[in-house]
């Protein structure tokens, strides 16, 4: 029997098949059983009648308890009420597994404690199967926009030497004998390979010691990164809103039942539209404190500042020039006013706040060797950096996107726990 995968159910209309899944739900009446499997591409419902399968077949499905494994076989029908538009008329059944347990994870409420516990398990329900849908198409839709544009996909070590955005985030690990760490961002890498490929970009996890507990932290998140050699802050803003603009649509596109078993509300996502409005963090902290914010100018801005900024526009904000002062080493100056770092953060609406952070790089030798004297930051374990000011330096710039946050954002979510399979969170490693 040709087995097949329930999303591709509708081109087999009218022939037998088998479907190797797993045991959702089952109602049973004295003659007729229903039951609901899926088989991680979707949804089927599976019509047992007595009187064609026989006794012992019935009572077989009588057994079955939630989440067993079983391939069933039987004709493919038309039903226009069905979901996917199908179902099974069963005449073969097998179970692979019975399980012998009461499955964690019932339809009831549980909390998010049990369910982070359960992770595991949870990935089986609805809505994180599809949040992880959408996550696979966002990362499609990131690497497609590169690919398709001609950058060049050069990966960026995980065991580094150094800090790339500052030394009080850094997960310290033994090299044999030698301090390592895990890195925070490909960009010094990036920085390289830029000036060897032009257009690159790298996409991989990346660690942070955070010890924040906020719904906008990881520990392990995945972060694409561009780079771009002969480039400045104003081409990496009108990169990230072509980005930004690309991956939504394609989300929309191709995503569209995942989205509607997350309740999204899709309006909000088809308003995501260019121009993204720019304005600078003066401006930005001007609109803070007209909204009783008690921000200061030079403070950096929280989780609470980000959410008030990006509820005041029904598209991604990009705010730009930073002071220097807060902001990582490398930034390149603005030459209108010194105390400000070329840089921008892309803040997504709705409340969502920071998920692309970028801008120019210092590409001067003199600046960028002061410049970690400032930050106290060891000349010998940039030696290579610095190198690349020496030999061929041109101004370059570039972005990172966590995937997580942008998941959470199309998605809708309310914290990042959901958008990847296994979270690493403050003090939580398991499952
Ligand atoms: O703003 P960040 O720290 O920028 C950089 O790392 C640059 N070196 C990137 C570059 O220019 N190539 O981080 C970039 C993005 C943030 O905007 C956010 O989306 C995500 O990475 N991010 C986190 N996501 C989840 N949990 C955390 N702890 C994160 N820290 C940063
Ligand atoms: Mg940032």
């Amino acid at each position: 029997m040709p087995v097949v995968y329930i999303e591709d159910l509708a081109q087999h209309f009218e022939q037998e098949v088998s479907i190797r899944g797993w045991l959702r739900h089952k109602r049973m009446g004295g003659k007729i059983a229903f039951l609901i499997l899926r088989d991680g591409t979707g949804d089927m419902q599976a019509v047992m009648s007595k009187a064609t399968v026989g006794e012992e077949l019935f009572a077989q499905a009588n057994k079955l308890t939630q989440e067993s494994s079983v391939i069933v076989t039987g004709k493919v029908r038309a039903d226009p009420r069905a979901p996917g538009g199908c179902e099974l008329d069963v005449r073969d059944l097998r179970p692979v597994q019975l399980v012998a347990q009461e499955f964690p994870i019932q339809a009831k409420e549980h909390g998010t404690g049990f369910l982070m516990e359960n992770r595991h398990l949870w990935l089986r329900s609805h809505r994180q199967h599809a949040i992880l849908r959408v996550r696979h198409e966002i990362i499609r839709a990131c690497r497609n926009f590169f690919d398709d544009r001609g950058f060049v996909l050069v990966d960026t070590p995980i065991f580094t030497p150094n800090a790339c955005e500052g030394t009080t985030t850094l997960f310290e690990t033994d090299y044999f004998g030698e301090k390592a760490y895990l890195t925070q961002s490909g960009q010094l890498y990036n920085e390289a390979t830029a000036a060897a490929f032009g257009k690159v970009y790298c996409f991989g996890p990346t660690f942070r010691a955070e010890k924040s507990k906020t719904r906008r932290h990881l520990m392990e998140f995945w972060m694409i990164e561009p780079e771009v050699a002969y480039a400045e802050l104003q081409d990496m803003m009108a990169l990230a809103e072509e980005f930004l603009i690309v991956i939504v649509r394609s989300v929309l596109k191709l995503r569209r039942e995942e989205l509607k078993v997350l309740e999204r509300d899709v309006s909000k996502l088809e308003a995501i539209a260019a121009p993204f409005p720019r304005i600078t963090y003066q401006e930005a902290v001007e609109r803070l404190q007209e909204r009783g914010n008690p921000i200061q100018p030079g403070d950096d801005f929280g989780g609470d500042e980000e959410t008030i900024l990006s509820k005041e526009f029904d598209r991604p904000v990009i705010v730009h020039r930073y002071p220097k002062i807060i902001k990582a080493f490398y930034m390149q100056e603005d030459p209108e006013n010194p105390a400000l770092a070329l840089c921008m953060d892309v803040l997504a609406p709705e409340g969502y706040g920071e998920i692309i952070g970028g801008g120019q790089r210092i590409h001067e030798r003199d600046k960028l060797e002061a410049r970690l004297k400032e930050h106290r930051l060891s000349e010998d374990a940039f030696k290579w950096y610095l190198d690349l000011r020496t030999f061929g330096s041109v101004p370059h710039a570039g972005f990172g996107m966590g995937i997580e946050r942008a998941v959470a954002w199309i998605c809708g979510l309310e914290h990042v726990r959901e958008t990847i399979p296994f979270p690493r969170m403050l003090y939580k490693i398991y499952p």
